[in-house]
């Protein structure tokens, strides 16, 4: 019996599959970056001026441009009661769809800083944001551009977030 069950979980064992999940980002300098990724990313360092990051320190600007060329620009929000505070990403890409609601958003480019100043690596948009960015390619029907700056280096992911927010929870399942 023993051995049966043995040979069972054997059996289950050599069924078992792995998929890896592979994610293409570019790599380069802020000079490698074009001059239209360059303008969203310095929009973007401009922005953190205007952060509220009181607990923190880590001041986060976010920068969108739409399908028309518009560009808006917002900052992280915080509160005394943590969770009550919001990302740049977040704060930025509801603040463009509120403004703009038949707009597509395009491109999205994230930066910060903290009193030592900029990064040199670039900062990467949390989970609850990758979700939003997500939904918003949803709603537009238009993969977002993303480019995220550091000092010593630039990440690029070019053709929406889906690299960034593998086996992600995708509306369809709600279809
Ligand atoms: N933050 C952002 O605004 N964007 C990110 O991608 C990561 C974190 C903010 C939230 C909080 O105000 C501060 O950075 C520290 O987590």
């Amino acid at each position: 019996m023993n051995n049966l069950l043995f040979g069972c979980f054997l059996i289950k064992a050599n069924l078992m599959k792995e998929i890896i999940l592979q994610s293409k980002v570019k790599v380069c300098s802020y000079e490698e970056l074009s001059a239209e990724d360059r303008k969203l990313v310095d929009a973007a360092r401009k922005a953190t001026a205007n952060s509220y990051a009181v607990y923190s320190g880590f001041n986060v600007g976010a920068a969108v441009r739409l399908c028309d060329g518009t560009m808006v620009c917002g900052t992280n929000q915080e509160n005394a009661a943590y969770p009550s505070g919001l990302c740049a990403e977040r704060t930025t890409i509801f603040w463009a769809n509120s403004q703009y609601p038949d707009k597509a958003v395009k491109a999205l480019a994230i930066a910060a800083c903290t009193k030592e100043g900029e990064l040199a690596k670039p900062i990467t948009p949390c989970g609850a944001c990758r979700q939003v960015i997500l939904e918003t390619e949803k709603r537009f029907n238009t993969p977002i551009r993303i480019i995220l700056y550091g000092t010593e280096e630039c990440y690029i992911i070019e053709d929406g977030i889906k690299p960034l927010l593998p086996l992600c929870f995708d509306s369809e399942v709600l279809e």
